[in-house]
This record gives structure tokens, sequence and C-alpha cells, in this order.
């Protein structure tokens, strides 16, 4: 075993997967610049403070997170998610609203790895700041959607929740925390512990001890004012009127504390179901006046991608792309012919690739053969003299010898495939 390797819950993503995953962000920027979002890229590392405010009750603050105290004496840590990090670039550059921004990349949560748990992760994701038009809201869940329809799943899932106002939501949970209080005894003690930190945790439970206690909770729909049932009316509607399926789950409160009105989340149809998430988000009106800012609603959500990339392998969909170039450059003078030629048809917008280190003909054959190119063109020392080059259709097809002026474009012509083939011939 090598000295060195990745540390728990980090990986290296390589070939082929490596351009699967830049693909991905590739569909997800395509879908949601053509909604009028546009890239921001925030730092890795951000002020302590930040996340803080994401949730002093949540286990990705108090437990998961990479802090530390950098050699200016600040209290840093890498990111756990990025919603905190748009508002901290919102309250510090104060974009027009409504300012609609995507974002891609790594974060951070020391989580116990699994299948789908990493500790470093990828996610995708978009956030609205200023409208509070619930159609907003439909906007961001359908583009979620619609993003897993252009990787071609077919079998996820949407769950749709209201926490209603913040003060619904507080009322709310004091009525939980009596609830769940007077019944104690009757809940598994790790569920205690997550009643004694945040009473809206406990209707995650999945624990069968927990469920008859779960089922009497009350309901937060009994708790919602006027305003939060109307928006959440007006959610439901602009969703059915797109013609997104969604199932109302009361019990959806995400493991982040932000959230107040609108939550989803998006669950793969194969996954296990404790990993089955794959994305998910909501509003979070409090959090860019939580962050030194004027009072700005927001909305979004983040996708991961090896949870939807897991999903993707399971229904057999958005595979990873083939590596392959356009042409093989085999080289058996032992001179440039090899560095020159790869460099012409580059400049010239085609892929080219070679061997190195002055292998034999068939050694470089079968190197071409592994680049799956669709053409090789051979120089040896005949070719040299006479000013000739073999081109080679790795599809199987004849190969033929042209002069060396009119190569690119017969190579061109084959590795495009614009035009069949050329019947071979032989130059005089
Ligand atoms: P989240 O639910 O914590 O939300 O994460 C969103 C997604 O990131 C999850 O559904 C999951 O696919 C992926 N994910 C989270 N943790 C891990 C992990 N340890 N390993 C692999 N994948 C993981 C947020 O992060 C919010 N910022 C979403 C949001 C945006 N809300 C409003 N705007």
């Amino acid at each position: 075993m090598p000295e060195f390797q990745t540390s728990p819950g980090m990986r290296d993503i390589l070939a082929p997967e490596s351009a699967r995953w830049r693909r991905f962000v590739q569909v997800f920027a395509d879908t949601v610049e053509a909604a009028g979002y546009e890239q921001i890229i925030p730092p890795l590392l951000e002020d302590i403070g930040v996340f803080s405010r994401v949730g002093e009750a949540t286990d990705v603050v108090t437990k998961e997170m990479y802090d530390f105290v950098d050699k200016g004496e600040r209290h840093v840590a890498l990111r756990p998610e990025q919603t905190a990090s748009v508002c901290r670039a919102f309250v510090q550059h104060r974009p027009t609203l409504p300012w609609k921004a995507w974002y891609s990349g790594p974060n951070f949560r020391y989580e116990k790895p699994q299948r789908g748990r990493f500790r470093q992760f990828d996610q995708v994701g978009i956030e609205v700041l200023g409208p509070t038009d619930p159609a907003v809201d439909v906007e961001v869940i359908a583009l979620g959607w619609r993003f897993f329809q252009a990787l071609g799943l077919r079998q996820v899932t949407l769950r749709l929740n209201s926490l209603g106002e913040p003060s619904d939501r507080s009322r709310y949970t004091e009525a939980l925390r009596k609830h769940f209080g007077d019944h104690a005894s009757e809940l598994a003690d790790e569920t205690r512990a997550t009643l004694a930190r945040n009473p809206l945790r406990v209707l995650d439970s999945k624990r069968p001890e927990d469920a008859l206690v779960l089922q009497s909770a009350p309901r937060i729909d009994d708790f919602f004012s006027e305003a939060a049932a109307d928006h959440f009316a007006r959610v439901r509607a602009g969703l059915d009127a797109l013609g997104v399926p969604y199932t109302r789950d009361e019990r959806l409160v995400r493991g982040l504390d932000y959230y107040r009105f609108t939550t989803f989340e998006y669950a793969g149809g194969t996954l296990d179901s404790a990993q089955n998430a794959l994305g998910g988000g909501g509003r979070y009106d409090g959090l860019v006046e939580d962050l030194g800012g004027p009072s700005t609603p927001g909305i979004g959500f983040a996708l991961g991608l090896d949870r939807t990339l897991l999903a993707c392998d399971d229904e057999g969909v958005f595979a990873a792309p083939p590596t392959s170039v356009d042409v093989f450059v085999i080289d058996t003078t032992g001179g440039f012919e090899a560095t020159v030629l790869t460099d012409e048809f580059r400049s010239a917008g085609l892929s080219a690739d070679r061997a190195y280190d002055n292998r034999s003909m068939k050694s470089q054959m079968k190197a071409a053969d592994r680049s799956n190119a669709r053409v090789a063109v051979i120089i040896g020392s005949d070719e040299l003299a006479s000013g000739r080059a073999v081109i080679r259709p790795m599809n199987g097809g004849e190969q033929f010898t042209v002069s060396r002026a009119t190569l690119l474009g017969d190579v061109l012509r084959v590795a495009r495939g614009s035009e069949p083939t050329p019947t071979p011939k032989e130059i005089k």
C-alpha cells in the first residue's frame, strides 16, 4: 500500500468520471443560464461566522465543520455549503435585485463516509435574492426538476412542504417541543437528544419506535398565518400549472436552520433511503439579515453531484462519455514528425495525440487503438523520405498514402466523417 492515500471521505476523480463531472456542471449551467442565472464562484474558505448562521442547532455547524485558526489569527472554515457564502457575497457587493446566481464546486463536512456520503462533495445550486413572489419558488423548484430530466433521470421524486413564517415556525416548534416532551419516554434515546437540540428535526426520525409519537404530533398547517397559507397554495398551484409532480410531505424540515416558507427535496428512485436525497432547498428569508445585510428574501437549492450520478448509474442514464481523439500520429522516424504533425492538427481544431519514447510500430499502433482515435497517421522512414504519410481510418477502412501537402485536408475529411472515406489511392 502506498504511504500516502486520500483521507477518509475524500477521493480522486479520474477519467472518464472526471469528464462526466464536467458535463454534469455544463448541463446544469445550460439549464439555469437559459433562465437568467449568472455564475458566482465564492471562495472555499470564509470567516466561521458566515457559516454559524446556517444553524447553531445543526450537525453541519456544530459537529462537521472543518475550521481552524489561520496564520493571521482568523477563525475560518471550509464551506459546508454555499448558500451562506452567496448571501455574504450579496451583502458585500449588493448586486441589483432580483439577483439570480448559480454555483458549483466542493463543500466539506466531517461526516461518517459511506456510499453517497463524503467529507468533500460537490454540489451545483442556484439562489434567488429579492422577490417574495411564489412564482420564484415555482421557477426554482421546476428548474431543479428540469435539470434531472435533462440528465435523463425518470425516477426522481419531489417532496414539498412549508414551514410558514418565522413566527409560525417558532410557535410550531414550541408545540412540537411540548408534544414530544410529553411523550419523551416513548422516544428512542437518540431522538430525545435531537429533541433537546431541535424539536423540528425529530420529524425527520425514521426510527420505528418513534413512529406512533410522530403520528400524533401537531401539524404545521394548523400554525400557518394567512400569508403563509396563501404563499404555499400559490406555489402548489404554480407547480401544478407546470405539470411538475410533487408530494406534500408535512415532515420535510430539512437539515439546515435557515428555512422558512417553502422547503423541498428531490429524492432518487433507486438509492437507499438514507442517502436518497439528491438535493433540496427552500426559502431562507432571514439569512441575509443575519449576515448583516438589509432584509432580503431568498430561495434556492443545492444538488449533490455524487448522489445524482449514483442515481444516473442506477437508471442507466448520463453515462461517462468515452474518451477519444480525432487523430493519433504514429512516428517511427525518431525525429520530430509526431511533434510537428500533432501541433499542426491541434491548430486546425482537431484533437491529436501520439506515443513517446520512440516505441516500435506495433506498440504505437496499440496506443492508437487505446486512444479510440478515428484516424491514425503513420510516418515511417519511407514516408519521410518521399514526403508522404499513411492515413489509416481506425474504423477498419483501408489505409492509403497521401502527400504531405494534402495531409491536413485529407485527415480533416476522414476524422470529421463529413465525407465518406476517400477511396484508397496510391499517389504516384
Ligand atoms: P443540503 O441538503 O445540506 O442543502 O445539501 C444538498 C445536497 O448536497 C444533498 O441533498 C446531497 O445530495 C448533497 N450532500 C450533502 N452532504 C453530502 C455529503 N456529505 N456527501 C455527498 N453529498 C452530500 C444545502 O446544502 C443547502 N445549501 C441547499 C440550499 C440552497 N438551500 C437553499 N439554497
